[in-house]
C-alpha cells in the first residue's frame, strides 16, 4: 500500500481560515491510494527499543496513518508556556521515513496537572457543585479562560512547528469533545450562559416570554438572576434545559472551531475531530460544517447480537454528516474494550468483518484505539493492535489480516453509496424530547430513528441519514421518526419530495413543540398537518418503556436473528384495515402476522382534507382523502384507543404519499409496514433474498457481502472479481461465518 503523502499531488484548495475545505473526499485530502489503516499512537509510554520495533511492526501490519499525540500535552508543555516539541518532531520524522503518515493531534484533550494546581478554576464543576479533580482525563471547563488560552497557544505552537511537515497529513483537534465532560456548572459557565442568553434574547422580558417563566413563579427581573439548570428541588424548566443543551453544545463547539481557525491560519492540512456516533450532547450536523474530514469512534459490543446494526447506523450517519462523501473510522477496538461491565473480545473474523462493514457504509479509513496495548494506566486491559502477548496472538494476526485486506481496496476509495431511502435525524428534537417532562420518558440516543433505520437495514435497503434542513430530492422513501420540534422547513422539503413521487412516513411524537419547547396548539404535527391530513389530539403512554418491548423482533431480524435477539413482553394490538397491508401480513409467513405497538401511542383525528388542509381548496383535493391503514384493536392494554386510527396514509394525486404512524410499532409491524411502503416507493434491497445474517451494501461498482452470522451462507448470482482474493466470482458464492466478500462488478 502506498502511504498517504502530502506531496505535490495532494490537492489543495484555497479557503478562508476557519472554514472547511469544500467537497473533497478524504482520499484526495490525505493522498491515499488505499484506505487509511492504523491507530492512536501514544509513544511517550514506551522506550526507544519499543519505538524502533513499532516502526517495523507497523510496516508489517500495513499501517499507513497514525493519530499522534492525542494525550501528550503534559509532555509537550511540561510547565506553563514552556514547550518541548523536539521529541514529537523526531517521531513524526521517523514515521515519515517509514512511510507512515501522521494525523497530528493538537493534544488539547487532557490538560496537564499544572493547569489544575495553578488555575483550579479551570476544572469542571458537576451539577451538584463539585469541582472534578485531576488523575483522570478531560478535566477542563469549556468556558475556562486559561484552558482556552493555553489550548489555543499549544495548537498554534504545533501548527507553526509541524504544520508544513511532509509527514503530517491531517490535524486531529481535541478528542471526543464532551465524552466525559459535556456540561459544566461552574461560575464561569454560568456567566457564559448568561452572555449567550443575552445574545439570543436581547433582554430579560424576551427570555421570560420564551421560557414561559410565568408558570411556577420563575419570572426573572434581570438576566443576572438566570443560572444553569444545576441541582434543584424538582423538574427544571424545559425551555431552560433546551437552551442549556444548546449552550453546552455551543461552548464545546467553539473550542473546536477556535483551534480549527488557528490551524488553518498556519497550515494547509485538513482538520478533523473524532465524533462518537449519535453522541447526544453535541449536534454533529453543526460540528460537521467546520471540518474537512468527518471521522468517528465506534465501539459496538461483540456481546450484543445487534452490534452489526450499530456499525451500519453509525456508518450511515457519518456519511450523512460528510454530506454523502466518505469518512474515516478514527477509532475502534482491535478486540475488547475495558470500560463495559463485561468486556467481550471480538469473535474470530469480526475485526476484519466490521472494518469492511465500515468501508461498505462509506469509510475510506479504518483506525483503532490504540496501536500498542498500554502496560499501565486506565486502559491497560483495553485491547491494542499489538497486544500484551505480542505477535504470537490472534489479535496481532487479525491486525495484519485487516491491513492486508484494506490494502487491496484502492478501487473503493471515493466511491459513493447510493441510497433511495432516508431517515431524518434532528439533534435539537432529541434534546427537546428527552428534556420534555412527560408523557413518557425516552432515551437519549435517537431510539425511534435507530428502530426505523434498523428495519430498513434488516430489509436490506441502503439508507442515508439526513438533517431537517437538507433538500430531499431524489429520495423515494423518507422516514421522519420522532422529530419532536415542529420544523416548517422540513415540511416544505417533504411536500416537494411527495410531489416528486416519494413516500414519506412520519412517526410520532413529531411536531409536538416549537423551537422554544412550547407545545404546538390545536393538535400536534404542526407544519406537517397539510401533508398528512391528520393531527394528534393526545398522547397515550402504553404499558412498557420505549424500545424495550420487542418480543417478536427475532421474527423479522433477518440479519440479527442469526446471532439471536433479546426481548421482553409489553404491547398493544393493532388491526390492519387496509387490504394491501393485510395481504403483506399474510405473505410474511411468520407465526404471528399481526400488528403490535408498545411504549408510545397517540390519539389521532383525521382532517380528511377539509378544514385543516391548506387554504387552497384545489390543493387540498389534489392531496386526496386520508385512508386509515390500521387501527388500535384494543388488545394488550390499548382498550381506550380501540378503533382509533394508528396508521394513516394520504396520497397526493399522481405523486407520492404521506403516512403517519401514531405508535411505536414493534419490529415485525415496522417490517410489514415498510414492505408495503417500499412497494409503493419502488425501493428495493441492494440484493434480494439474502440468507439470514448476510448484509449487502454497494459502493459504486463494488458490492460488499458481509456475513455477520455464525453459520456459512450461500449467495447466488454474484459476478465480478473478489478484491480481497483476486478470484473471479461466477455466480454462487459461500461466505464463511463472520466473513466478507468485496466484489467489483466488471460489467458496471
Ligand atoms: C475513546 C477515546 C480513546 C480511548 C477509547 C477506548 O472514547 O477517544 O482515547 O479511551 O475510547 O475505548
Amino acid at each position: 500500500m502506498t502511504s498517504p503523502s502530502p506531496s505535490a499531488s495532494t490537492p489543495r484548495t484555497e479557503q478562508a481560515p476557519g472554514t472547511a475545505t469544500p467537497r473533497l473526499a478524504p482520499h484526495e485530502l490525505l493522498g491515499l491510494t488505499s484506505p487509511a489503516y492504523g491507530g492512536d499512537y501514544n509513544p511517550e509510554q514506551w522506550d526507544e527499543a519499543t519505538l524502533a520495533e513499532d516502526l517495523e511492526l507497523m510496516t508489517e501490519a500495513g499501517v499507513n496513518l497514525v493519530s499522534l499525540g492525542i494525550f501528550s500535552w503534559a509532555r509537550l508543555e511540561p510547565r506553563e508556556g514552556r514547550y518541548e516539541l523536539d521529541w514529537l518532531v523526531e517521531i513524526v520524522d521517523r514515521l515519515h521515513e517509514a512511510g507512515i503518515a501522521v494525523d497530528l493531534a493538537t493534544a488539547t484533550a487532557s490538560p496537564p496537572a499544572w493547569m489544575a494546581t495553578d488555575h483550579p478554576e479551570s476544572l469542571p464543576m458537576s451539577a451538584d457543585g463539585v469541582r472534578l479533580g485531576v488523575g483522570s482525563r478531560q478535566q477542563y471547563c469549556p468556558s475556562s479562560t486559561v484552558y482556552r488560552e493555553r489550548s489555543a497557544a499549544l495548537a498554534a505552537a504545533l501548527a507553526e512547528r509541524l504544520g508544513d511537515h511532509a509527514g503530517v497529513v491531517m490535524w486531529h483537534i481535541g478528542n471526543e469533545y464532551g465524552c466525559h465532560t459535556a456540561e459544566c456548572f461552574c461560575p464561569a459557565c454560568a456567566r457564559a450562559f448568561r452572555a449567550w442568553l443575552a445574545e439570543r434574547y436581547g433582554d430579560v422580558e424576551r427570555l421570560n416570554a420564551a421560557w414561559g417563566t410565568d408558570f411556577w413563579s420563575q419570572r426573572y427581573t434581570d438576566l443576572e438572576q438566570v443560572a444553569p439548570p444545576a441541582a434543584m428541588p424538582t423538574f427544571p424548566n424545559p425551555a431552560q434545559m433546551l437552551d442549556w443543551r444548546r449552550f453546552s453544545d455551543h461552548q464545546l463547539r467553539s473550542l473546536m472551531e477556535a483551534e480549527a481557525r488557528i490551524l488553518r491560519e498556519r497550515s494547509k492540512r485538513p482538520v478533523t475531530t473524532n465524533f462518537m456516533g449519535d453522541f447526544p450532547a453535541t449536534d454533529y450536523w453543526r460540528w460537521a460544517e467546520s471540518l474537512d474530514v468527518i471521522s468517528d469512534d465506534s465501539y459496538p459490543d461483540p456481546a450484543d447480537p445487534a452490534a452489526a446494526h450499530e456499525v451500519a447506523w453509525a456508518g450511515d450517519l457519518m456519511r450523512g454528516l460528510a454530506g454523502g462523501r466518505p469518512w474515516i473510522l478514527m477509532e475502534q477496538a482491535p478486540s475488547a474494550v475495558q470500560w463495559r461491565r463485561r468486556n467481550s473480545p471480538k469473535r474470530p473474523g469480526q475485526h476484519l468483518l466490521w472494518s469492511l462493514a465500515r468501508v461498505a457504509h462509506g469509510a475510506d479509513g479504518v483506525l483503532q484505539f490504540q496501536w500498542r496495548q498500554s502496560r499501565q494506566g486506565a486502559e491497560t486491559f483495553h485491547s491494542g493492535m499489538v497486544p500484551h502477548a505480542g505477535r504470537d496472538s490472534r489479535t496481532w494476526e487479525e491486525t495484519v489480516a485487516t491491513g492486508q485486506a484494506l490494502r487491496r481496496l484502492g478501487p473503493v476509495l471515493g466511491e459513493p453509496v447510493r441510497a433511495e431511502a432516508a431517515v431524518v435525524l434532528d439533534w435539537e428534537s432529541q434534546w427537546a424530547l428527552s428534556t420534555a417532562i412527560g408523557p413518557v420518558e425516552v432515551g437519549e440516543r435517537f431510539e425511534a430513528a435507530r428502530a426505523w433505520h434498523r428495519s430498513l437495514w434488516e430489509a436490506g435497503i441502503a439508507t442515508d441519514i439526513v438533517p431537517v434542513g437538507r433538500t430531499l430530492d431524489g429520495y423515494r422513501l423518507i422516514i421522519v421518526p420522532a422529530v419532536f420540534i415542529d420544523r416548517p422547513e422540513l415540511a416544505g422539503h417533504l411536500e416537494r419530495a411527495v410531489t416528486a413521487g416519494a413516500q414519506v412516513v412520519v412517526a410520532g411524537p413529531t411536531g409536538v413543540v416549537d423551537t422554544g419547547a412550547g407545545a404546538v396548539l390545536g393538535g400536534y404535527l404542526g407544519a406537517l398537518r397539510p401533508l398528512l391530513g391528520v393531527r394528534v389530539t393526545d398522547h397515550a403512554a402504553l404499558t412498557g418503556p420505549v424500545g424495550q418491548s420487542d418480543p417478536r423482533g427475532a421474527l423479522v431480524s433477518r440479519l440479527s436473528r442469526a446471532v439471536g435477539t433479546p426481548g421482553s413482553e409489553t404491547w398493544v394490538g393493532l388491526e390492519a384495515v387496509s387490504e394491501p397491508l393485510r395481504r403483506v401480513l399474510e405473505r410474511m409467513g411468520t407465526p404471528a402476522p399481526d400488528l403490535r405497538a408498545g411504549g408510545w401511542a397517540e390519539e389521532l383525528r383525521v382532517d380528511a382534507g377539509s378544514n385543516e388542509a391548506p387554504q387552497d381548496a384545489q390543493a387540498s383535493q389534489d392531496r386526496g382523502a386520508v385512508e386509515v391503514v390500521a387501527v388500535f384493536d384494543g388488545r394488550g392494554g390499548g382498550a381506550d384507543l380501540a378503533g382509533r386510527p394508528a396508521v394513516t396514509r394520504r396520497t397526493v394525486a399522481g405523486a407520492g404519499a404521506g403516512w403517519y404512524v401514531a405508535a411505536d410499532l414493534d419490529s415485525l409491524s415496522r417490517a410489514a409496514l415498510l414492505r408495503l411502503v417500499c412497494a409503493h416507493a419502488r425501493v428495493r434491497p441492494v440484493v434480494a433474498d439474502l440468507p439470514d445474517g448476510v448484509e449487502a451494501q454497494r459502493r459504486g461498482k463494488v458490492l460488499f457481502l458481509l456475513n455477520h452470522g455464525d453459520r456459512a451462507a450461500e449467495v447466488a448470482g454474484v459476478m465480478g472479481t473478489d478484491l480481497l482474493t483476486g478470484d473471479a466470482c461466477t455466480g454462487h458464492v459461500v461466505l464463511a461465518p463472520r466473513s466478507a466478500l468485496v466484489v467489483r462488478d466488471n460489467m458496471r
